[in-house]
């Protein structure tokens, strides 16, 4: 039996959410598990139910499960919000709070999708990249941060830390995972020019000591982003700090064909967190068009990283693989000769081949 304390939150998260959490329910009828979904908000619906982002409930429901599904946040209506009332800092909040250190996103393209993509095929076939980011330190926690008034003008600050510490279990994240993987790491920083990669640089790659069978290579940021895009294949685990991943893991995820498409997980804490790399997406929230893929897909991480469960989360990936091949798409995947479906059909087909297979 688990417990996973569910966070729809905002636009397309209901929708995406809501037809993950059916694959769980066809996954646990099939292997006879129990999961017990506590529901929870956060983001802009709980802002609008109780006045702030990330409710004291919403994280103790989240500490006393085995795990935590979430959809998206944020959206039009919560964008002229001061700072610390927008639903973004329920995200942060979460990673803060549970210590979530180590956001993994894997960008692996579908062969069925090769052509969904906006690069050619031959550049983006056989693409398979973990992006390991930092999550809960760097400029997105920094301090002193914050606007003041000078001589007249508004003046704005973010403040750009990192410890050896932070660095180091980031690092050591990467290098586990690339163990089981292609064995290569390129730890991504811009140490010509900052304090902070000059650290993490020197860090890394005294962890790199401890994995010999490792390859380790540094790459600045400007030229990792140009990289990713000409030939992306020489990458198989890029680990990176907070801001840089933000970014790069975007990036990484377009070559896939769609950012609806990736999945997400983040670890360190005793409790992990899952969710779409892509956003709330408001602009087709509630008309049966968002892609619930990436959703699902994390919930097959779910499975696998936090309750063990390694052949139904190879169920939950290849259901995925073969709807696919047999054609059927969202409307952000679909190419010529492709079976049309929206959010709900789509989640259904999954659940039918997990049911069969
Ligand atoms: C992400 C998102 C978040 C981030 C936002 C919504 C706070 O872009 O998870 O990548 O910047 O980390
Ligand atoms: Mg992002």
């Amino acid at each position: 039996m688990y417990t996973i304390t569910v966070i729809s939150g905002d636009g397309i998260g209901q929708e995406v959410v809501g037809r993950a959490l059916k694959v769980l329910d066809a996954v646990a009828k099939k292997y006879h598990h129990q999961f017990t979904f506590k529901h929870a908000l956060a983001g802009g619906a709980a802002l609008d139910a109780v006045g702030v982002p990330l409710p004291e409930e919403t994280l103790d429901s989240c500490r006393a499960s085995d795990a935590v599904l979430l959809g998206a946040v944020g959206g039009p209506k919560w964008d002229n919000n001061p700072p610390h009332l927008k639903p973004e800092q329920a995200l942060l909040g979460l990673r803060k709070n549970l210590g979530l250190y180590a956001n993994i996103r894997p960008a692996k393209i579908y062969s069925a999708l090769l052509d969904a993509s906006t690069l050619k095929r031959e550049v983006v076939e056989g693409v398979d990249i973990v992006v390991v980011r930092e999550l809960t330190g760097g400029i997105y926690f920094g301090t002193p941060r914050g606007v003041e008034s000078k001589n007249g003008e508004a003046i704005a600050t973010n403040t750009l830390t990192y410890s050896e510490s932070e660095i180091k279990r980031i690092a050591e994240s990467a290098f586990e995972i690339a163990m089981k993987r292609k064995k290569k790491v390129c730890s991504v920083d811009k140490a010509n020019i900052l304090e902070t990669s000059q650290l993490w640089r020197i860090t890394v790659t005294a962890v790199g000591q401890k994995y010999r069978e490792v390859e380790l290579s540094h790459m600045y940021v400007d030229n990792c982003a140009m990289q990713l895009i000409r030939n992306p294949k020489q990458f198989d685990v890029i680990v990176t700090e907070n801001m840089f991943g933000d970014i790069l893991s975007d990036e990484a995820a377009m070559l896939t064909g769609s950012i609806g498409m990736l999945a997400s997980a983040s670890l360190g804490g005793k409790v992990a967190l899952y969710e779409p790399v892509h956003g709330s997406a408001p602009d087709i929230a509630g008309q049966n068009k968002a892609n619930p893929i990436a959703t699902i897909a994390s919930v097959a991480m779910m499975l696998r990283f936090s309750f063990n469960l390694q052949k139904e989360a190879e169920d939950v990936e290849s259901a995925i693989q073969k709807v696919l091949d047999n054609g059927y798409r969202t409307p952000d995947i679909a190419t010529a000769n492709t079976i049309r479906v929206g959010t709900k059909e789509m989640a259904e087909q999954i659940c039918s081949i997990i049911l069969r297979q």
